[in-house]
Order: C-alpha cells, then sequence, then structure tokens
C-alpha cells in the first residue's frame, strides 16, 4: 500500500464534470439503450466521505442526451432508505425485456445484495427483495447472469478493520469470489489479496476479476457449473478497483488508485489521483495497456470506475467527483 506514483496527466477532449455527482460515483453500469445507473455516497471504513449523514443514492444520466445530467432515482417498495450504503451494481435484463438492479449494499456495514426493478416511465425503482447468506461477506461487487445468479467478491475476510488492515500486511490472500443462486452457493476462485471488481466478458465466457491490493487483473475462465478456472494474470502495478467492457471493443476499462495511501490518509491540499487503463487484445498472448485518463488529483480524486458508451467515457470516483468525456 506504501507504493505511490506521480501520474503524468492524461486527459481525453471535451472533459466536464457532473454537477449532481459530486459525493462518489463507485459504481456505473450502463445499459445497452444509453441509460446509466450510478452507485454514489459509500460509506466505507477508511475511506473519507464528503457527506456522511446523508444516505446513498442511485443516479441516472441518460447518455444520449447532448448535456445529460443525472438524477437520483426514486425507491419505492418499503425498502429502508436511510441505511441505504450501496457498493457495487449489476443490470440484468431478462428475457421480457424487464431491466432489474443488483445493489451490494452495507446496512450498519452489514453485506447484502438488493434487487429492483426499473420503472423507466417513473424513474424509479422498485424494491423487490434482499439476498443474505453467511458466505455474502465483505461484499464488493457483483456481476449478474441470470435471475438471481451472481458473482460476488469478497474483499476483506476478516469483518474487523483492524484485522483487516493486518490481513493486507500478512498477504494472506484469503478472499474470494463467490457464486451465488437460490439453489446453490459456493466458493468458485479464491487466492486473491483483495477480490474487487467483477465483470463479465460480452460472450459471458470469461469473468474478469481485480485483485487491488495484488494490482491485477484475472482472466478466469466460466463452465457450466458456474465454476471459474484461471487462464491467465495481467500486471498492471497499480491499485485496480473496479472494471467494465467496453461494449464496441470488448476491452476491459479499469479504474485505477496511482496512490492508495493519499486515498486512506486523506489531505485536500495533497489529494489521491485517478487513472484509467484499457487493457486490448485481453485474451491474446500480448494485451495492451494504455493509459485513457490520469490526473494527480486537482480535477478528479480516487477513480473507481469508467464505462464507455458510444464514444465517451463517464469516470467514476470512490467519494469525490464525476467526469464525462469524449474518447
Ligand atoms: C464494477 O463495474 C461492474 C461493471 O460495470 C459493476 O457490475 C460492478 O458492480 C462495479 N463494482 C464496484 C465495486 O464498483
Ligand atoms: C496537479 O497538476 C496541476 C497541473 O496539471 C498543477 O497545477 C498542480 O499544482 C498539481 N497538484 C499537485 C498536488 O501536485
Amino acid at each position: 500500500m506504501s507504493a505511490s506514483r506521480e501520474v503524468q496527466p492524461v486527459e481525453p477532449e471535451n472533459c466536464r464534470l457532473i454537477e449532481e455527482l459530486e459525493n462518489g460515483s463507485e459504481d456505473i453500469d450502463i445499459l445497452p439503450s444509453g441509460l446509466a445507473f450510478i452507485s454514489s455516497g459509500l460509506k466505507y471504513p477508511g475511506l473519507p466521505n464528503f457527506a456522511p449523514d446523508e444516505p446513498g443514492k442511485i443516479f441516472l444520466m441518460d447518455l444520449n442526451e447532448q448535456n445529460p445530467r443525472a438524477q437520483a432515482l426514486e425507491i419505492s417498495g418499503g425498502f429502508d432508505k436511510e441505511l441505504f450504503n450501496p457498493h457495487g451494481i449489476s443490470i440484468f435484463i431478462d428475457k421480457d425485456h424487464t431491466v432489474y438492479l443488483y445493489v451490494v449494499n452495507h446496512p450498519h456495514m452489514k453485506s447484502t445484495v438488493e434487487i429492483f426493478k426499473f420503472e423507466e416511465q417513473q424513474l424509479s425503482l422498485v424494491y423487490l427483495k434482499t439476498i443474505k447468506h453467511e458466505l455474502l461477506k465483505s461484499v464488493n461487487d457483483i456481476v449478474v447472469l441470470g435471475p438471481e445468479q451472481f458473482y460476488a467478491t469478497r474483499d476483506h475476510y476478516f469483518t474487523n478493520t483492524f484485522l483487516s488492515l493486518f490481513e493486507m500486511i500478512l498477504d494472506l490472500r484469503w478472499t474470494y469470489v463467490l457464486f451465488y443462486s437460490p439453489r446453490e452457493v459456493k466458493v468458485v476462485a479464491k487466492g486473491f489479496c483483495s477480490a474487487n471488481g467483477i465483470t463479465v466478458s460480452a460472450d459471458q465466457k470469461y469473468v474478469y476479476v481485480a485483485d487491488v491490493a495484488a494490482k491485477n487483473i484475472h482472466i478466469m475462465e466460466k463452465h457450466d457449473n458456474w465454476d471459474l478456472t484461471q487462464l491467465k494474470v495481467i500486471q498492471l502495478g497499480t491499485l485496480v478497483d473496479n472494471l467494465t467492457v467496453d461494449p464496441a471493443t470488448g476491452d476491459i476499462l479499469a479504474g485505477c488508485h496511482p496512490n492508495p495511501m493519499k486515498l486512506l490518509i486523506y489531505n485536500p491540499e495533497d489529494p489521491p489521483g485517478s487513472e484509467v487503463l484499457r487493457i486490448q487484445n485481453v485474451l491474446s498472448e500480448t494485451p495492451r495497456v494504455s493509459t485513457v485518463y490520469a490526473n494527480n488529483g486537482s480535477v478528479l480524486q480516487g477513480t473507481s470506475v469508467a464505462s464507455v458508451y458510444h464514444g465517451k467515457i463517464l469516470i467514476g470516483t470512490v467519494f469525490h467527483k464525476t467526469l464525462y468525456c469524449e474518447l
């Protein structure tokens, strides 16, 4: 965690900050139609938060608009909004084209997965159910592949903050990827320092897992019984948070933390920077890694995710602002 690099600035064209999103945009998932869901307001031990008394929210942006704005979605259906602490999100579209949003939630710092149905006309989320399971602990991110069928990452083993710091220092590699379905729950991959972002390739044959503390991405092959086997590991030399796939090219986009210590010990005078990497030819012998965005924190601090849609990129952060640029 002591590793810290100075970042050389890289900026795509016509970047602008999204006014409504100033307290984090930890995770972003975009529908094929261009509607982006954004989770905001994560409260997590050890990480800064600019609005500690406000519950988290899910925002929506229509990326087809010329100057899209973000709007908080109403939540109905008897959900406890005061305790909403959203982390990773994942969209699932069923065969009737109904859109569901699965959200990792940390009420009272526990981990649950909430399922909402998206009502586009009302711009609202209807709460359907909460999934809890003894193996769903310290959940960071999920990727949903079927009705109530998803992979989830566990980012630390100990639930106690103090012990989880030791876990990092001692490099225990006790975190894992879990498969959840109503009929079967199992650990499908283990040995990660801190399994963080998870996503799936466009053909749904491969699952990509970011190991934030080990600074790499694991490329896993998905089997019919949902087990995962590791094909390879791509070292990135920077702390990798969340992953998305560019629907047009299949490239992985990774939100990264170039100077993690500055993220943990927050000083507004010397803020953490931001970095977004693109990994092309993921399955080839020689994947190509390039920098799409880099900033020393003067514009954007603590990037967690970047998602692309029709030549535009939306860059989210753990607790800071949100940037929208042309690629
Ligand atoms: C990371 O991104 C994926 C794909 O957009 C999303 O499903 C996931 O919830 C994100 N996770 C976090 C922790 O930001
Ligand atoms: C960050 O970079 C900008 C110019 O790109 C510079 O003006 C500023 O002093 C730098 N900030 C830090 C904290 O290094």
